[in-house]
């Protein structure tokens, strides 16, 4: 992963916490390793493979959180831990104040672009309203508001579907679960976690004055499932499963996979690229699944 920070005046990270180092936050955390900064992410439990690197066990749930003394010297902070089933931020309260008493200069919070709601298929951008249909983006925003209210310097930064090594429809084609959904004028967007961590990186060390509150993170492409699925075989050189109209489908479909197809909106990062200067290293979905082949 050739994910480095970018020249600055800003002050390089002196330690950066990551809260949640799951598919996102551990490709953040091992990518700012590799820059030799000190970074430790957080786990819920010890990780099935032991990790030979520094993390901290941060559980609400049993009641187990970082200490001040854990969190001495914490400069940069990336949270990817999202809403609780309840809709609220399972470590905001306990951890806000603590992270308060630190020289916090950034505070990253990903969050979703499901914020925005249904547009019925148009553009959204950081000046478009958040009018959250569902249950979850509501929770989201409030989780959002609850993270600025600390008065860090926060970044909210607003992700469609991501994908990545792993996270990809090669192994349901693979093994024959994969469905070709159809359901006309339908868009997803989508974005590589690598450019999630490059825009990360490129964001942390602009100066404060400099860094946009809101960022959406998005390539430059959405489309629908059925063109991104169709891409995904032809790479394998495997068959396509058949059409299935997506009002056929009943209740085949999971409650959470069909409130995903209730909404349709593309997200642009045009501020991102085009005003912030990041350039995508997976601006579609084509060279995003190519970098995935095995
Ligand atoms: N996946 C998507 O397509 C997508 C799209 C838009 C936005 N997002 C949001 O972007 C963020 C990162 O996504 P991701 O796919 O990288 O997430 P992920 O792999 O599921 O990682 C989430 C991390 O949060 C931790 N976590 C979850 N619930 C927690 C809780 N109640 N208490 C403490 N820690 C908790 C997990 O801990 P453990 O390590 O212990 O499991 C994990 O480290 C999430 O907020 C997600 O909702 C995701």
């Amino acid at each position: 992963m050739d994910l480095a920070l970018p020249c600055s005046s800003a002050p390089s990270p002196g330690r950066v916490l990551v809260l949640g180092g799951g598919y996102t936050g551990g490709r953040f955390a091992a990518a700012l390793r590799l820059q030799g900064v000190s970074v430790c992410p957080t786990h819920r439990q010890p990780p099935a493979t032991p990790d030979p690197l520094p993390w901290l066990r941060l559980d609400p749930a049993a009641g187990v959180y970082p200490t001040t003394a854990d969190l001495a010297g914490t400069t940069h902070v990336l949270v990817t831990i999202p809403p609780d089933g309840a809709g609220r931020d399972p470590v905001l309260d306990q951890l806000g104040p603590l992270l308060r008493q630190l020289p916090v200069q950034w505070l990253g919070y990903l969050s979703t672009t499901g914020v925005y709601g249904d547009r019925g298929g148009a553009w959204v951008d950081e000046t478009s309203p958040t009018v959250a249909g569902l249950g979850r983006s509501q929770a989201r925003l409030r989780c959002e508001e609850g993270w600025r209210a600390l008065g860090l310097p926060l970044q909210v930064f607003r992700l469609p579907a991501i994908y990545g090594p792993g996270r990809t429809p090669f192994d349901s084609l693979r093994n024959g679960t994969a469905r070709l959904i159809h359901k006309s004028g339908q868009v997803f967007s989508r974005v590589h976690v690598d450019d999630i961590v490059g825009a990360l990186l490129h964001c942390l060390v602009q100066p404060a004055s400099e860094r946009p509150p809101t960022v959406i993170v998005a390539d430059t492409t959405p489309c629908p499932s059925s063109e991104t699925l169709g891409y995904a075989a032809h790479l394998l050189g495997c068959k396509l499963p058949d059409v299935v109209p997506y009002d056929a489908l009943g209740s085949e479909l999971s409650p959470m996979a069909r409130s995903f197809w209730s909404e349709n909106r593309r997200a642009s990062s045009r501020l991102l690229r085009e005003e912030l200067g990041y350039r995508l290293r997976y601006p579609t979905y084509r060279e995003g699944y190519r970098a995935c082949l095995p």
